[in-house]
């Protein structure tokens, strides 16, 4: 039971942030491309504000419920009196997921601060490169949040 309720957890944050992500990169982003630059970079920094937010707190769910499902798997398996030996798609899980949370935390804490530093100091051609590289970042934490779906729904 608990082992269920961590399991819905952990996709519900996964559902939120790799959502969120696609969202932003295939809707948001195009949407917003035909506006004057000081509009859609003012738009686009307080979008990404609220959206970073919740993924701070989605990261750090997925990984805490990742790392709680294995440690109650490991302690079964030894309590059964067997070694515990982690699944091959559960290692991969966990890599790239930390890799995803790696590539997060570059995106909040440099290139989102570089994008608002910008956008207060009116410097929109800053401000564009800084959400060119953010969007470039996002799209690659896309790709690695599908990849890590399908291995964990595909590897048996
Ligand atoms: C951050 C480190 C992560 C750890 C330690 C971790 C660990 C786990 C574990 C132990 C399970 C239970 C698997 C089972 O009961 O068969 C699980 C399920 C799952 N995880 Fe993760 N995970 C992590 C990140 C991610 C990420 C980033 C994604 C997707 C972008 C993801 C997607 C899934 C999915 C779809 C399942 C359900 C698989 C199934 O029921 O067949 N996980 N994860």
């Amino acid at each position: 039971m608990i082992y269920a309720a961590l399991k819905l957890v952990h996709i519900l944050a996964i559902v939120l942030w790799v959502g969120g992500m696609a969202f932003a990169h295939f809707c948001l982003r195009p949407s917003v491309q035909p506006l004057e630059p000081p509009v859609r970079l003012r738009l686009l920094r307080d979008v990404m504000r609220r959206f970073f937010a919740l993924v701070l707190w989605a990261s750090m769910i997925t990984l805490g419920t990742g790392l709680w499902m294995i440690g109650r798997a490991a302690k079964e398996t030894v309590r059964a009196g067997l070694g515990f030996n982690m699944p091959l798609d559960w290692t991969i899980m966990a890599t790239l997921g930390i890799v995803m949370i790696l590539i997060f935390g570059h995106i909040r804490f440099a290139l989102f601060k570089r994008l608002n530093r910008a956008v207060e100091a009116g410097d929109w051609p800053a401000g564009g490169a800084a959400m060119a590289s953010i969007r470039a970042w996002v799209f690659a934490n896309l790709c690695i949040g599908v990849v890590i779906i399908a291995v964990a729904l595909l590897m048996t």
